[in-house]
């Protein structure tokens, strides 16, 4: 079954088309990230303008895959099984461009279209085949409804999962942790009580120069410095590390403590007190507090729950470090989970895992019904069809 799936949720505008839920046959993403920076922060109404600009040439892209038709209209219809559609969490703005486009594409085409919400999705991308093939089949499914029973059977990557596993969803927006027993089977345990770990990181960013680049420019930073060569002279909180609060995260706290650090710094020696060197460590403490929280508590509700398999997944899984530490604290502890975490560049957003989601855990709907939800809901309890 072919997916086409398109994502609009914030910056990115995405467009794949995914076979069976792990084959990727196209992944096209366009970024309005840049646009933002000078701004120091997101711009809804830009976002929105961008995806409204970006849209139709990045489906276009995605579907020069497929054999054309005579028109775009013919090639969809013949060649794709579902559309799929992130209808949110996110901005309106944008979500507003991707699904009403959706919904036109569906109504024009006849093709069954599925919601798909985006914070449950990211872990879906742990479920692709990272192999990889832009093998097209020429040949249309002929089946056109999605049954529950075939999305049970495990495929390519997602047949490597053992269940059940625990995930842990780390976005901009979101910090999330799932019990997962089968690809459509989810409970959600908890989640962030405040900020999202990517917002600690990104707000970290900004006070310390580093304009919207958020996590990324963080992690680079903090390769600067080498604890083992300067003594510590920063220590930062590792929140909610307790029992009482087993799946409940809090980065708002961390993240005022920066604040404080960096207002005491400034204060202490005029300009001079964030030298580079000092940057570097705030940046390192930082990135070491946030992963240290996140693997400490996924692993602690992995024991809880007898999991097989951990899954990492949302944009600040691309964070090599908390990959790293997962790994080392498995082995230190000698636990036979196995860990998975989709490549980079399916960690941030794009639409290969709305397509996956789709096809796991996604349930048609006519068109009509289709509406963006920016607040939709992450707390989720699935035991059998989805959103
Ligand atoms: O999943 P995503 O692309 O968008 C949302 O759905 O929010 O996640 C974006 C978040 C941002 O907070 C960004 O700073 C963070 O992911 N991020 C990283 C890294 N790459 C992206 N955080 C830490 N280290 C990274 N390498
Ligand atoms: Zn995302």
């Amino acid at each position: 079954m072919k997916i086409l799936a398109i994502e609009s949720s914030c910056d990115e505008t995405a467009c794949a088309i995914v076979e069976d839920g792990v084959k990727i046959l196209s992944n096209v993403v366009a970024s309005s990230k840049e646009l933002h920076h000078k701004y120091g922060g997101i711009m809804p109404e830009l976002a929105a303008r961008e995806q409204l600009s970006s849209i139709l040439p990045v489906i276009k892209e995605a579907l020069k895959v497929l054999p054309q038709e005579k028109n775009h209209i013919l090639t969809i219809s013949k060649h794709i099984d579902a559309i799929a559609i992130t209808i949110g969490p996110g901005l309106i703005g944008s979500l507003l461009i991707g699904v009403e486009t959706a919904k036109t594409m569906a109504m024009l085409t006849g093709v069954p279209i599925i919601p798909v919400n985006h914070v449950l999705a990211h872990m879906y991308a742990n479920f692709i085949d990272s192999r990889q093939s832009s093998v097209v089949s020429h040949q249309k499914n002929t089946n056109n409804s999605l049954k529950a029973e075939d999305r049970n059977l495990p495929a390519g990557k997602a047949g490597l999962i053992a269940f059940s596993a625990i995930s842990l969803v780390v976005s901009g927006g979101h910090t999330e942790l799932y019990l997962m027993k089968s690809p459509n089977k989810l409970t959600w345990l908890g989640g962030t009580l405040d900020d999202a770990a990517g917002e600690c990181f990104d707000k970290t960013a900004r006070l310390l120069g580093f304009g919207n680049e958020g996590g990324v420019a963080i992690a680079k930073a903090a390769k600067w410095h080498h604890p083992s060569k300067k003594p510590s002279i920063i220590k930062l909180p590792r929140p909610m590390l307790d029992e009482k609060n087993e799946y409940n995260f809090s980065f708002s706290g961390l993240k005022s403590a920066i604040v404080r650090l960096v207002t005491t710094l400034k204060a202490k020696t005029s300009d001079q007190s964030l030298t580079p060197d000092v940057i570097a460590h705030l940046a390192y403490e930082t990135q070491d507090a946030i992963t240290d929280v996140l693997v400490k508590k996924t692993l602690m509700a992995a024991k809880k729950h007898n999991a097989k398999s951990i899954l990492l997944s949302g944009g600040v899984a691309a964070n090599i470090k908390l990959r790293e530490k997962f790994v080392t604290h498995m082995k230190q502890s000698q636990s036979s989970l196995s860990f998975h975490v989709p490549p980079v560049e399916l960690c941030t957003d794009n639409a290969v895992y709305i397509a996956s989601c789709a096809y796991f855990l996604g349930k048609t709907d006519s068109w009509q019904k289709i509406a963006a939800a920016p607040d939709l809901s992450v707390e989720i309890n699935l035991v059998k069809e989805a959103f």
